[in-house]
């Protein structure tokens, strides 16, 4: 089956009652025939649910689809974007290891890096997103991990995948590759070079705004060790959430065509307006990486970032004009959502540290949505006016 065909038709097995959509499995633990399976299951000699903070078939379910359209192995699913991350590198880290990666990360994923990770004396180095020399420089004997985002959030910078895997193979160290804003739709980070992609499932892969999620996809050897660490640690995706996702998959090949599409098409509309500074998308031609962003990508996703003419003042009254676009801290939705990185996801970041990372204070965040691109296009043009 093709990867659209996957998304759709990859279902848990059905129930005696032979129900055509999968059910709901809401159960905490499983109950075993006999002692012996009993014995068998948790001495891993047979394959079998035990208990949900394991596995469930719901979240087996959502793992098999998203293994298929990222060409992985296997997968491990978390209760959110952050305990993916989180979870990737406590399992593959120890107390002297050291990480290297892109500065401009998502705010939480910085604060890992840099106060929490450390704590462990786990330490990292930052490396500017296309400086790809310095990345080599930044690896020392004990780096284990360079991880990066690309797209970037919400700078949509794009770095060049297939080069850094091939550092980090030659320097035999893992790579690892934040997916979120791509989806697997648009890229496959491991057809790259990567050894782990992570999602934070809440954003496109659930694409209502309905719920938390995250995903970690690489080797079975990999995700043999993620295990290790989640199933005592507890990160355990729930079964209605698993659920939401999975069906939400359906859709995926077909929301991730029609953001883009209307992406690009606000992208180039305001690319031409007066009073707009200046606009990133990645496939704009004006994009500083489209050649990059055109090799590995195929589409330029929902995303569009742009800057009001008047700075902060400017931005925000551009915010507070608008209608139909929801003021809110996500994205991936259905619904056109605008935000203020500055003031809100990367306030706890310094001033100095969002102009290195390319959030300057009016930069303004916009993720489209499905709806009528007229519509879109006019609450836009009527804010900017
Ligand atoms: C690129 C990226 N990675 C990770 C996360 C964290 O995901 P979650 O909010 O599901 O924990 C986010 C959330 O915005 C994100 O944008």
């Amino acid at each position: 089956m093709r990867p659209e065909t996957q998304a759709i038709r990859l279902q848990t097995e059905r129930s005696q009652y032979k129900e055509h959509s999968v059910p709901l499995y809401l159960t905490s633990s499983y109950a075993f025939d006999d002692a012996e399976e009993m014995r068998a299951l948790f001495a891993e000699e047979k394959e079998g649910n035990i208990y949900s903070r394991y596995s469930n078939p719901n979240v087996t379910e959502l793992l098999d689809k998203m293994c298929a359209l990222e060409g992985a192995e296997a997968g491990w699913a978390t209760a959110s974007g952050m305990a993916a991350v989180f979870s990737t590198f406590g399992a593959l880290l120890s107390a002297g290891d050291h990480v290297v990666s892109c500065r401009s990360v998502f705010g939480s994923t910085h604060k890992l890096l840099t106060e929490i990770l450390p704590k462990w004396n786990i330490t990292s180095t930052y490396v500017d997103f296309d400086q790809y020399e310095k990345y080599e420089e930044a690896i020392q004997e004990n780096t284990k991990i360079l991880y990066i985002e690309t797209p970037s959030n919400p700078g949509l910078d794009i770095i060049d995948m297939e080069r850094l895997s091939k550092l980090c193979k030659a320097k035999g160290i893992l790579f690892v590759v934040d997916n979120c804003f791509a989806t697997p739709i648009i890229q496959q980070p491991i057809k790259f070079g990567a050894d782990i992609v992570i999602h934070s499932a809440t954003k496109y892969i659930d694409g209502q705004g309905r719920t938390l999620g995250g995903i970690i996809l690489a080797s079975h050897e990999i995700i043999k060790q993620i295990e290790g660490f989640a199933r005592h640690t507890g990160p355990a995706l729930s079964p209605f959430n698993a659920w939401i996702l999975s069906k939400s998959i359906e859709l995926l090949p077909l929301r991730m065509e029609k953001h883009s599409q209307n992406a690009l098409e606000i992208a180039t509309r305001l690319s031409k307006l007066n009073g707009v500074k200046w606009v990133k998308y990645p496939f704009l031609a004006s994009h500083p990486q489209y050649e990059i962003a055109i090799k590995q990508m195929r589409y330029g996703g929902g995303i569009v970032t742009f800057e009001v003419e008047g700075g902060l003042e400017a931005g925000r009254n551009f915010l507070n004009n608008l209608g139909l676009f929801s003021l809110t801290a996500n994205l991936g939705d259905t619904r056109s959502i605008a935000t203020h990185p500055a003031s809100t996801t990367h306030s706890k970041l310094t001033p100095e540290q969002r102009q290195e990372v390319g959030i300057s204070d009016g930069l303004i965040r916009l993720s489209i949505g499905l709806e009528n691109i007229e519509d879109i296009w006019e609450d836009v043009e009527k804010a900017l006016a």
